[in-house]
């Protein structure tokens, strides 16, 4: 196995940190600032030439000055002649913005792969992004890894009767079928209708949760809405307000977390595939580092 030279951005250094730690390296010296103007300046400071090279960065708090990050990362390190440059995001902006939903708009989850290939970027490692078809925005490797397995468990011991796994959105429906095999409990989903940004209706229940308690999974939760709107929805259908909600990348933005408060919901769990606390809400946090650094050993002894 060749030892990964790694690239940490600046978005969430704590975690660069933990799979560096996990791997045994250290992240390669580099220096990168903004210059007076705005502008991002990125320097490595030590060769990487020939080397086996992982840009790590959550695209997460401002998400187009990590993605520029990123990929002034991965320009110095293609420049200084890199053997292969990868780029493992552990939670990746812009895959919601995956089709035109209305008029005249962005397909932004396209419009950034590309940017990321642009970049000489040749593999990308992502963590349970908004769907999995976004693989195919992307032309090279893509290696979705899922904590998915990793909340199971932090949930399992709130499995304490009859439960059921329920998604917020039909979207979702996969990842919870998938968790709610592992808790060995059955699923279910909710229908939701995104209203605006911060607005969503919820109103009916496809699945069996009357009389369950239901264990709320999705893959972000970001100002609360969602959940909030599927707990109330669930309640309606004649389930118990739901012990848990669940989700790999908690960006709690917005009034998350008086959202989030308002529903009665005793326990959130997310990774810390961002930086940060939520403050005001009763969050445990699993972590990922030994996921993304598992990947990224399999990946250099390829
Ligand atoms: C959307 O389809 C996603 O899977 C999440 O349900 C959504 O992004 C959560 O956003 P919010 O917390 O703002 O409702």
């Amino acid at each position: 196995m060749s030892r990964p030279a790694l690239l940490a951005g600046s978005a969430h250094p704590a975690l660069a940190r933990a799979i560096a730690g996990a791997l045994e390296v250290s992240p390669v010296d580099l220096k990168s600032e903004r210059f007076p103007d705005g502008e991002r300046h990125v320097e490595l400071l030590e060769t990487v030439r020939g080397r086996d090279v992982y840009v790590i960065q959550s695209t997460a708090g401002d998400p187009d000055g990590a993605l520029m990050e990123a990929l002034h990362l991965a320009d110095a390190a293609r420049r200084d002649d890199a053997g292969r440059v990868t780029a493992v995001f552990p939670y990746f902006a812009y895959a919601r913005q995956d089709r035109r939903a209305g008029g005249r708009e962005c397909v932004a989850a396209r419009l950034v792969a590309d940017l990321v290939k642009a970049a000489g970027i040749d593999r990308v490692v992502l963590l349970d992004p908004h769907s999995t078809a976004l693989e195919g925005f992307f032309g090279m490797p893509c290696e979705i890894v899922s904590a998915v397995p990793l909340l199971a468990e932090a949930l399992r011991p709130l499995v304490t009767g009859p439960a059921v796994v329920v998604s917020p959105d039909l979207g979702g429906a996969k990842l919870a079928s998938q968790l709610a095999a592992l808790l060995g409990v059955p699923a279910a989903h909710v229908h939701k209708e995104r209203t605006g940004p911060t607005r969503v209706s919820a109103r009916r229940v496809a699945g069996e949760v009357r009389d369950r308690t239901p264990l709320l999974v999705d893959d972000m939760i970001s100002t609360g809405s969602t959940i909030k709107a599927a707990a109330a929805a669930l309640v309606a259908a004649g389930s118990a307000t739901p012990a848990a909600a669940a989700a790999t990348h908690g960006l709690f933005v917005g009034g998350a977390a008086r959202t989030l408060g308002e529903t009665g919901i005793g326990r959130f769990i997310v990774t810390d595939s961002l930086p940060g606390p939520a403050p005001g809400i009763p969050l445990a946090t699993v972590g990922v580092a030994p996921l993304l650094s598992g990947a990224i050993a399999r990946l250099c002894g390829a």
